[in-house]
């Protein structure tokens, strides 16, 4: 049966720490080390939506792993323009390829295109749906970086309500034992469906500074509101800088699966907690070991 990775729970708990596992193992190649493991195999990368993390480390995943790969960027420069559709493009892109990754403003998108593929489909975005990979990158980081995966405080901040990276990891965060806590304007709550499922509390930032291990940071994300006077109301409303995190303790650490635009101030980037340009570099191992994963 193809292997295919849509959703975060498409994985059991034990199979997620067998890819960490993995990953642990490819730092040393992700790092330049050569590798020819996935030689002769190809992979496509279809965006329909901007990225330079994901659609990159995918692409030097592959390639660091002897790997080739094949891009679909411009649309207008592609049959798309001529009005294919998606099934069709995906039906004839896995005659070609080993592997598809894509990332598409419609949530499901990653779903559909899996039903119309003969090879693997990796979803790397699908509007505020879903995104696996960066969740599998998170979770990696925390467990690096804080020595395991359970028994933390992990506070969840910013747009909860559209971003997907949010929605992922609070999928895999229930499948290990954490406190967790919820922080956000209040246009921008996580929605309820969310909430109905998991154990998490929300509150302010300054009611917990000085006990999380985590602070998961997040952008608002502009593109997915209606209209852009309901994002001016919120925009700028939350910002982390070296005075919100005076009384953390010693040991937290701030994530953010960026871009960031202004919620985290420039100088924290030199503080010992911010961790989230370590967590970009942990994409390409982890990237490696889901490619092992889904072609060999
Ligand atoms: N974190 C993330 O998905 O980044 P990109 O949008 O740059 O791929």
């Amino acid at each position: 049966m193809t292997k295919h990775l849509i959703s975060i729970e498409d994985l059991e708990r034990e199979e997620i720490l067998q890819i960490l596992k993995k990953a642990e193992g490819f730092e040393r190649i992700a790092r330049g080390r050569k590798s020819k493991l996935l030689e002769g195999k190809i992979l496509a990368n279809l965006f329909f939506e901007p990225s330079t993390r994901t659609r990159m480390s995918f692409e030097v995943a592959m390639k660091r792993l002897g790997g080739d790969v094949v891009n679909l960027t411009a649309q207008e420069i592609s049959s798309i323009a001529k009005g294919e559709t998606l099934a069709d493009t995906v039906k004839v892109i896995s005659k070609y390829v080993d592997v598809i990754v894509i990332r598409h403003p419609l949530e499901g998108s990653a779903r559909f295109a899996s039903e119309h593929s003969e090879v693997p489909v990796i979803n790397a975005g699908d509007g505020a749906g879903q995104h696996p990979t960066q969740t599998l990158l998170d979770l990696y980081t925390i467990m690096k970086e804080c020595g395991g995966l359970d028994g933390l405080k992990i506070a969840l901040m910013g747009d909860l309500k559209y971003s997907r990276t949010v929605h992922s990891l609070i999928k895999a965060l229930n499948m290990f034992d954490n406190r967790i806590y919820l922080i956000s304007p209040e246009t921008l709550r996580l929605p309820e469906e969310f909430l109905d499922e998991i154990d998490a509390e929300e509150v302010e930032l300054e009611d917990v500074i000085d006990e999380i291990d985590v602070l998961y940071v997040t952008r608002i994300q502009r593109e997915r509101f209606p209209d852009e006077e309901e994002y001016m109301r919120v925009a700028g409303s939350y910002r982390i800088t070296r005075e919100t995190l005076r009384r953390a303790k010693d040991s937290l650490i701030i994530m953010h699966p960026l871009p960031r635009v202004d919620e985290i101030d420039v100088e924290v980037d030199g503080m010992k907690c911010a961790k989230y340009f370590d967590q970009a570099f942990y994409g390409v191992p982890v990237r490696m070991a889901i490619l092992c994963e889904v072609l060999l």
